[in-house]
């Protein structure tokens, strides 16, 4: 077995990749509840709002409000994203502390998705990316369909790579090297960060994965190995992009935190309070949540209440 880092740093991304493919726009205040209760978990970095264009996403259009309402805990980084420089200029309103650009290796989901190619969104990204040093903000660059594409299918590995030097060549302080529709399988997971980390340090490199196929958990392990100790997970493995069709949510949170608890990696994050975020957003939304593990402490604080904790 290769050495584990000793500790990760999981992005909470259920408020927004999570939500953002909801039919039915859910209320602010079930929004900012959901935030609040993830900073109380432990996250220090939440993914919280996109202000991209109502009319391609109109859960996200409540994205201000959300930001303003929000206990922010000092030191947790709250992040949103941004496709151009009408967003950046609501995200700076809203007080972002990190700016999202999300651009992807395919040209087919670059249009569908942002409605440009990918040379075209670099571009517009240029300014965002500017506007953003000048305020002091951090600068993330997420890159979609690394390992497939619903429009395309197989995606090279230099076309990662080059997404991702472009990225860094406009200053992102972290890299995303997202698998949208959950196609990946852990030897290409491995392929993938090992070569984009000849571009890019390895250690501001993060892996995005969906579930759509069941691979997420072992996908992570593959990461790990390799040494990535940043991933992103939403709460209740809520989610899925709405220019990805039949792309279900993203890797659970609960499920993230039971594997690293096992594996001794040090996040620093409750999973209890976690579990009990899923079972609120949950609710809300009238289903069971889509974690294994959320799901079965959560079956197991029902039937015996004096086992209080998920350890
Ligand atoms: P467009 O139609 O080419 O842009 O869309 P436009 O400049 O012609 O603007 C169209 C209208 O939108 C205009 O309004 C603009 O003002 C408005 P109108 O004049 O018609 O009334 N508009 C905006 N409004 C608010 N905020 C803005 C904004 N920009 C324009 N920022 C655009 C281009 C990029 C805007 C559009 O394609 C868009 O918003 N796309 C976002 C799609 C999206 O959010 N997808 C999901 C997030 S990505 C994801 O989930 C993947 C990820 O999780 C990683 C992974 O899993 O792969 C990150
Ligand atoms: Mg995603």
């Amino acid at each position: 077995m290769r050495t584990l880092p000793e500790s990760a740093k999981l992005v909470e991304v259920g408020p927004r990749d999570g939500l953002q493919n909801e039919k039915d726009i859910i209320p602010a205040a079930i929004k900012v509840e959901l935030v609040d209760r993830l900073t109380a978990a432990g996250f220090i970095n939440i993914e919280a709002a996109s202000f991209v264009s109502p009319k391609w996403v109109p859960q996200m259009a409540t994205s201000g409000e959300v930001m303003e309402k929000i206990t922010r805990k000092p030191g947790t980084i709250y992040s949103a994203l941004v496709p151009n420089m009408k967003g950046f200029e609501a995200a700076l309103a809203a007080r972002a502390d990190e700016i999202v650009i999300f651009g992807a290796a395919s040209e087919a989901f670059s249009q569908k998705n942002i409605n440009c190619s990918i040379a075209e969104s670099i571009d517009r990204f240029r300014e965002v990316a500017q506007a953003t040093k000048d305020q002091g903000l951090r600068l993330r660059g997420s890159i979609s369909c690394a390992l497939g594409c619903p429009y395309q299918g197989e995606v090279a590995l230099d076309a990662v790579a080059d997404v991702a030097m472009r990225l860094r060549d406009l200053g992102c302080d972290e890299i995303d090297v997202a698998d949208t529709i959950g196609v990946g399988t852990a030897i290409r997971v491995q392929q993938v960060f090992e070569r984009v980390a000849r571009e890019f340090p390895i250690h501001r490199l993060a892996g995005h994965f969906h579930d759509t196929y069941g691979q997420a958990l072992a996908n992570i392990y593959a990461a790990l190995e390799v040494g990535v100790s940043i991933f992103h997970a939403s709460v209740a493995g809520l989610g899925g992009c709405p220019y990805a069709k039949g792309a279900t949510g993203n890797v659970s949170t609960e499920d993230v935190l039971y594997l690293l608890q096992g594996l001794n990696i040090k996040t620093d994050i409750d999973l209890d309070a976690v579990v009990d975020a899923g079972q609120f957003i949950s609710h809300y939304l009238g289903r069971k949540a889509a974690s294994r593990a959320g799901n079965a402490i959560a079956a197991r604080r029902a039937n015996d209440p004096s086992k209080e904790t998920a350890s």
